[in-house]
């Protein structure tokens, strides 16, 4: 059975640490699993625009892609102490019109990062909190909080670290089982 996996990095930076992980993590996947990293450079929700008529494109877009997805991997980097305003915006903009929200039990992983020394871990926790209300069964263990991540990734942004790639293989394992219990 192949498994549509959404990638979603939290930052829009360029070079961001995230968007380099997200694509090591991505490439652990077993086979049949097929990635596709989802843009979450869109319009800010505002549900008076919410209606057939003035729906941003970039919502249509993105909720269109995200509803062929069977589970997501989020990648973030932490923001005063929660996530990035345009991850919590895609949250928003997914979750809605009321009974149609592309993230209703779709299995997840959460990882987070930070080149500081907590790895992100109040973003982490700040979007399983929105996760829980979204109802997305989410990977527990092994908890995913990346610190001093500039010591492993290299310039050109990939990473070649064997203890880093081994600890990213235990998540994806992880990632795996739970989709094999929710995906069917
Ligand atoms: C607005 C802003 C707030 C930040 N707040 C935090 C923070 O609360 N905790 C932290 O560890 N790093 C914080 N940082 C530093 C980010 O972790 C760092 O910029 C990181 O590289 C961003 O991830 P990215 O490379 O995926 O874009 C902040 C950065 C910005 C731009």
């Amino acid at each position: 059975m192949s498994v549509n996996v959404a990638v979603i990095a939290g930052s829009l930076r360029q070079g961001a640490f995230s968007k380099a992980i997200a694509k090591s993590v991505a490439s652990l996947l077993p086979e049949d699993y097929i990635v596709k990293f989802i843009n979450i450079n869109m319009d800010l929700y505002n549900q008076d625009l919410d209606q057939e008529e003035t729906v941003p494109e970039s919502w249509k877009r993105f909720r269109q892609d995200m509803s062929k997805m069977d589970a997501v991997i989020f990648v973030t980097p932490e923001y005063n102490r929660s996530i990035p305003g345009g991850l919590k915006n895609a949250l928003d903009v997914g979750s809605r019109p009321m009974g149609s929200s592309i993230w209703d039990k779709k299995p997840a992983l959460i990882i987070s990062e930070s080149p500081g020394g907590m790895g992100g871990m109040a973003a982490n926790f700040a979007l399983r909190q929105s996760l829980v209300f979204l109802n997305m069964p989410t990977v527990q263990q092994p908890e995913a909080y990346l610190g001093k991540v500039t010591s492993f990734i290299n310039e050109d942004g990939s990473i070649t670290d064997q203890r880093e790639l081994d600890y990213f293989q235990s998540l994806v394992n992880a990632f795996v089982d739970l989709v094999k219990k929710n995906v069917k």
